[in-house]
């Protein structure tokens, strides 16, 4: 997404299908322009029966995309490409058809084949006969997408175009225009432009013997996500890790520690003039006071280890003078709120993200769910693939950091 000077600019996707409905899209489309937005329109085969794209390319000035082997749009921006583009995609009308596909996962045409290949989180508007809408399989592929995160924006109810009444109308684009910058899931690709962000991620390693360590579950699949998305957002991020084995995302300046205590100097020898400070690290709280020197010998029955405090790198950035703004994580295995609101308080952060961890959820899965709390406020981000997620954490932050400043006015980001 682009940023001029504190207006956000979210680059939006319009999917419109071959439902009756589509003559409201190209109002749709200039309410999201008023609002900021930049608008790529996607048209199915069925829609184009409906409206021509020249319509769509008046009011968007873009050229429309409805051909998943145009070979001159594919040159210009492939399909890949543009989903990746994407901060959002918002199909309105939504056809019982699409939303069909979009359940089976199929990737018949651009539209689905971009739902499909996006990270950016997606919008129904559907739009459709009241028997239809009502239809067990319409119902089952609604509740079978919402459970994988995607959201639907109505239907209405009313007169339809059919004569019949019922539910299946398509929202109002004043509507839709006002649930799509509500939702808290766009990514503004440039609202961490200019500003410098330290990322810590995976686990430590506090060492025993030689070849023994204490570590714990954390992969670095969540921190380095992060990284990848506040990358993608404009910043100029400065990612801390333990020993994994994941890829840097490109773009990213990666520094490797394995201790706690290195983990601590290498953030406090950076930390200096750093805008944002996320704490994605599961870092060792203990290490054993003695590191032996030789491998420890299977002799005695029972070997105690001593255990020290590690230094505690997130208190310590939160406590700096002129310190970044200052994002923690708490996994918990039980009283995650309680717990979390404690951790925020105790050791002074701007925010926290919590999440329970254990067999199934956390450390080491795909995706992972999130309750974000701050001073005056919280907010539950729904499970999702950790790059999902990681988005909608970084837009977050950004609002909240942008809220902090005393010179910018929250209302100023979407
Ligand atoms: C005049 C007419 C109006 C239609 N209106 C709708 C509609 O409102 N909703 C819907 O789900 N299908 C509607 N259809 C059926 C779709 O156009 C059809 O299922 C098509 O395959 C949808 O393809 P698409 O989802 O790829 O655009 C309509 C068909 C016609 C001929």
């Amino acid at each position: 997404m682009q940023k001029d000077g504190n207006q956000i600019s979210p680059r939006i996707i319009l999917g419109v299908t071959g439902g009756i409905a589509a003559y409201k899209s190209p109002d749709l489309v200039r309410r999201l322009i008023e609002r900021g937005a930049q608008v790529q329109v996607v048209m199915t085969q069925s829609a184009k029966t409906f409206l021509s794209p020249s319509t769509f390319q008046a009011v968007s000035g873009r050229r429309v995309r409805d051909d998943l082997w145009d070979e001159a749009a594919e040159a210009s921006m492939g399909h890949i490409e543009l989903a990746r583009w994407a901060d959002l995609v918002l199909i309105a009308p939504a056809t019982a058809h699409t939303i069909g596909s979009l359940a089976a996962g199929l990737a018949g045409d651009l539209l689905t084949t971009l739902a499909l290949a996006t990270d950016a989180p997606i919008l129904l508007a559907p739009a459709m006969n009241q028997a239809m809408w009502s239809k067990k399989a319409v119902q089952e592929n609604r509740t079978l997408l919402e459970s994988r995160g995607i959201r639907f924006l109505g239907p209405a109810e009313g007169e339809q175009a059919c004569g019949d009444q019922g539910p299946g109308r398509m929202l109002e684009p004043i509507d839709i225009v006002n649930a799509v910058f509500e939702a808290p899931v766009q990514l503004p690709s440039e609202v961490l432009k200019g500003l410098r962000v330290i990322i810590t991620a995976g686990p430590t390693r506090e060492p025993i013997d030689p070849v023994r360590y204490i570590t714990n579950r954390s992969s670095g699949k969540m921190g380095f996500a992060l990284a990848a998305a506040a990358q993608q957002a404009g910043a100029d991020v400065i990612l801390i890790s333990g020993p994994v084995s994941i890829k840097t995302p490109a773009g990213v300046n990666r520094f490797e520690v394995e201790t706690a205590k290195e983990m601590y100097e290498s953030v406090h020898q950076r930390v200096d003039g750093s805008d944002l400070f996320i704490a994605c690290a599961a870092v060792s709280d203990y290490r054993p006071e003695i590191e032996s020197s030789e491998k420890l010998k299977r002799s005695a029955k029972n070997l105690n280890l001593e255990l020290v405090r590690s230094p505690d790198t997130l208190a310590s950035v939160a406590e700096l003078q002129n310190g970044p703004f200052t994002v923690g994580f708490a996994a918990e295995t039980q009283n995650v709120t309680e717990n979390a609101r404690m951790k925020l308080i105790k050791k002074n952060l701007d925010m926290i993200a919590a999440n329970r961890v254990g067999p199934e959820c956390g450390f080491d899965q795909e995706t992972n769910s999130l309750r974000v709390f701050w001073k005056n406020g919280d907010i539950e981000l729904e499970n999702a693939p950790k790059s999902v997620l990681a988005k909608r954490l970084i837009n977050l932050i950004a609002k909240r950091y942008v809220a902090s400043q005393p010179k910018q006015s929250p209302s100023q980001v979407i």
